[in-house]
């Protein structure tokens, strides 16, 4: 009865959330997998190269020396590639190099080595390189009988599924009043939460396997299994949203082919050719190609396969897919984008205009229901925004390319649009954006427009109530980016790290990426959502509005919601390197990207007097939020344990994100303990030369025997974990999991105060059960596996021992739990499936 019920759920889809939908979910197809690689490792103890004695000075020769000793024993079709990404970050001391493995010279797209070098030692590396044997002579993985990489997820899928839903069969079942056998109420208890469970990035990942058999694709003229144009035309039968395309592109492909063009492109620095595919359905700019390698499980270890790599920019999303050359063209992973202490100040930039003031909810207001509007200042903070929020070169500036300025000269705007944030209204819901509207404060600068919004009697006027307050909207969106740009870049979220500026002031990293920013967003409601595109795009953060009540809610008056998104952009471009946005795509390692931008949202709103608090309470209209518990330190009101993660209901990367934030709040408040709260969590602004003074933030500096003033270390709990989250993002190594994000920050606490919050840090990850002895067995691309929680601490933090807990067994606290309450997420977030970058 069960497994027929489950074959019933596979075949409805989505069809039974539809069923139960409040309408209150903005649906965006969004697919995220990819493979688990079986070899890949972190260590965090350092190493001193033996064969980098000689050029301690040159961290860039340290990495390449050690490189070059832990892949000594690789065939000589291996080489490898120090990426232009790499960095020295002047905060901290430490050079982030990031090596990407080549075979025959075509580049291993998951053949990854972070290393992070100071002082002539290797703090710590992560390592994705393929070591597998057959170098010589290669054979495709499929054609080595290694089993498909998403067919094989799909069949995984459905074997968990069906014991999940077992599970929870047996556990609704033991609610019920003895003698009840009503199996069809039962089944429907259970179905209300299965869709959640249930991916449908199955359902469309299989769909290109349809293709092949269609005659008139494989006889298409001039048949080349290595086409790229039959690739690409392949993923998009399974990322276009659109269903009728997706069937009429599997009846008709050589329609659509006859419209698809490839050009090659040589470069002169770069021996790596690309290819740009235009005309391919449902795209909105001609589709990038490279030809590259990725791995695939096969046991222990990896198989290859040669795929093409694409960067596909659609309507909603922007993907990063591979996708093997090979007839049948397969999937084998896809991400969806759509989620110093400073070198010496540039002289400061010249500004001839008045200072921007915003009415707004000032920093640290986090929506309507907690406070007033009051007029705010523009942060003149020479380190962060050099030239203020609303100044940019001509040369940086989209809408000045028609107007040739010698030099770099600035442009003073007096709109929401800026060299970090370009703020708009984007009622369409479409890609455009450059002319869309903005408020104009005039000379005046005084950004002061009303926010009265009245309850009304239909939806269309609730709509219309919404955009009168657009001016009040743009300048909030606007206002919160900006400050979220300052303070990550004084984290250290700086140019060379990957941040989002049009203009970089000379000190490095790519340009012309500022985030677009779209206030009240037509193309859905209740929920957000941020692309990240590498270093040098634009990231793009879409606010919707909220139909909870009436009046409609603003996200864009959530700051929770705005800081959430923007977090995306800095945990995508902080782990695995700027020019890599691929390395938070799914898994434990997607659920921590939306884990961190939570994490970091509630610090920012946190004050001294400590308390819980809610993620989207006021925009989702509900006390508790829209998670499922709010974060707590108490373990009654928030039971998350790593082992969580074993529930059903915990595959999406927003419940594994909530269990993540939930550990690192728990881990701040031992630091708070230790170390007190700082109310600004805003660094002294520097003075004229440069310098940032410790003031009461940060301890008093130390010096090097050469007179160098060390990293200065933040002196209270709440700042300093945040510079040890931000610092741990960049050790940590692509596509990490939870133990290799811990390891990152407790790596990160050694080398930012020599270590003496160790015990601390592991104190706060045991009590959640991440302790060193916690693992997984069988982990899965969509989070799965079977986790054990451990409580103790490591042996050198034995005095401060804490008596072991009871290993909860799986679904033990579910006792208390609201059914209906599941339900609702349940059928709220059914939009996520297993996704990078919405707000749920
Ligand atoms: C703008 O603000 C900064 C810092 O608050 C101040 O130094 C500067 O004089 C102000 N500029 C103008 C034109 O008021
Ligand atoms: C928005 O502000 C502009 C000035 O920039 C003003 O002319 C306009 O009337 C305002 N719009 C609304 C809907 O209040
Ligand atoms: C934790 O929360 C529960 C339920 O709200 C409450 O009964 C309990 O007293 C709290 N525990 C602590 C230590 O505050």
């Amino acid at each position: 009865m069960r497994r027929l019920i489950v074959a019933a759920i596979a075949a409805a889809g989505l069809a039974g959330v539809v069923a139960h939908d409040s309408n209150h979910v903005s649906r965006r197809k969004t697919l995220s997998f990819g493979p688990i690689l079986p070899h890949a490792t972190y260590h965090t103890e350092p190493i001193q190269p033996l064969s980098a004695v000689n050029v301690q000075n040159d961290p860039l020769e340290v990495a390449k020396l050690f490189v070059q000793d832990i892949t000594s024993g690789l065939s000589p079709a291996s080489t490898f590639a120090i990426r232009k990404d790499s960095y020295t970050d002047t905060a901290t001391g430490v050079t982030h190099v990031y090596v990407r493995q080549y075979l025959h010279g075509v580049e291993v797209a998951d053949g990854d080595i972070n290393v992070n070098v100071k002082d002539g030692v290797v703090l710590s590396y992560g390592d994705s390189f393929y070591r597998g044997a057959e170098l010589d002579a290669f054979i495709p993985a499929y054609a080595r009988g290694v089993p498909d990489a998403h067919a094989e997820y799909c069949s995984n899928l459905e074997r968990e599924m069906s014991t999940r839903f077992d599970q929870y069969w047996d556990q609704v079942e033991a609610k019920r009043p003895q003698g009840d056998s009503d199996e069809e109420a039962l089944a429907s208890e259970v179905y209300g939460i299965l869709p959640y469970l249930y991916d449908w990035n199955c359902e469309h990942v299989e769909t290109p396997f349809a293709m092949p058999e269609n005659a008139e694709f494989a006889q298409a003229e001039n048949y080349n299994s290595g086409d790229v144009t039959r690739a690409l035309l392949q993923f998009m039968i399974a990322a276009t949203p659109n269903k009728d395309l997706a069937d009429d592109l599997i009846a008709n492909p050589a329609k659509y082919l006859q419209k698809m063009s490839a050009t090659w492109e040589a470069n002169f620095a770069d021996e790596h050719a690309t290819v740009q595919v235009h005309g391919a359905p449902d795209t909105v700019n001609p589709v990038k190609g490279r030809i590259a390698f990725v791995q695939v499980p096969h046991g222990d270890t990896t198989a290859l396969e040669l795929v093409w790599k694409f960067e596909v920019e659609m309507q909603d999303n922007w993907y990063e897919a591979a996708v093997s050359t090979e007839m049948p063209h397969r999937i084998v992973s896809v991400v969806d984008w759509a989620s110093d202490s400073p070198m010496p100040v540039v002289a400061p930039v010249p500004k001839q205009r008045a200072n921007g003031t915003y009415n707004v909810f000032a920093w640290g207001i986090n929506d309507p229901s907690v406070g007033k509007r009051s007029i705010q200042d523009e942060n003149w903070d020479h380190l962060a925004s050099p030239s203020g929020w609303h100044s940019l070169p001509y040369e940086n500036d989209p809408a000045s390319a028609h107007i040739r300025v010698k030099g770099t000269k600035f442009r003073n705007t007096a709109t929401t649009w800026g060299n970090n944030v370009f703020a708009h209204e984007n009622w369409e819901g479409r890609n455009n954006w450059e002319s869309n509207y903005r408020p104009d404060a005039g000379v005046s600068m005084k950004f002061d427009f009303a926010y009265k919004p009245k309850q009304t009697d239909s939806s269309a006027d609730a709509l219309d109530e919404a955009h009168k307050y657009i001016n009040a909207s743009v300048t909030q969106l606007f206002y919160t980016s900006n400050l979220v740009h300052d303070l990550y870049y004084r984290y250290g979220f700086t140019e060379v790290a990957g941040n989002f500026q049009q203009y970089n002031f000379g000190r490095g990293g790519e340009e012309n990426d500022a985030v677009i920013a779209n206030a009240q967003d037509g193309s859905g409601y209740n929920n957000a959502n941020f692309m990240t595109p590498p270093d040098g795009q634009n990231g793009r953060c879409r606010m919707y509005l909220w139909n909870t009540a009436n009046p409609y809610r603003d996200g864009d008056l959530e700051a929770g919601i705005v800081i959430h998104e923007l977090s995306h952009g800095l945990s995508t471009r902080l782990t695995g390197g700027p020019a890599n946005s691929g390395c938070l795509g799914w898994g434990e390692s997607g659920g921590m990207g939306e884990g961190w931008g939570d994490f970091l949202a509630t610090t920012i709103r946190s004050n001294k007097e400590y308390s819980d608090y809610a993620m989207g309470a006021w925009a989702a209209n509900r006390p508790t939020g829209i998670r499922n518990y709010v974060y707590s330190i108490n373990e009654t009101t928030n039971p998350s344990t790593y082992k969580t993660l074993d529930k059903p209901g915990y595959w999406g990367v927003h419940a594994i994100g909530e269990v993540w934030a939930q550990i690192l709040w728990v881990v701040e408040q031992r630091l708070i303990e230790k170390h007190g709260f700082v109310d600004d969590l805003f660094p002294p602004k520097p003075s004229e030369d440069g310098v940032v003074p410790e003031g009461d933030f940060y301890r008093k500096a130390e010096y090097t025997s050469t007179g160098e003033r060390k990293p200065l270390i933040p002196k209270h709990g709440n700042s300093l974990i945040v510079q040890l989250v931000l610092d741990g993002m960049k050790l940590q190594p692509c596509r990490p999991s939870f133990f290799d994000a811990r390891d990152a920050i407790i790596a990160a606490d050694k080398t930012l105060t020599g270590g003496e919050n160790f015990c601390d840090l592991w104190e706060g990850f045991a009590s959640r059960g991440l302790g060193p002895d916690s693992k997984v067995d069988g982990r899965t691309p969509w989070g799965g596996g079977i986790r054990t929680d451990d409580y103790k601490l490591p042996t050198v933090c034995k005095k401060q021992q804490v008596p072991e807990k009871p290993v909860p067994t799986p679904g033990d606290d579910d006792d208390d739990e609201d059914w209906s309450w599941i339900y609702w997420i349940s059928a709220k977030a059914s939009s996520i499936s297993i996704k990078l970058t919405g707000l749920y």
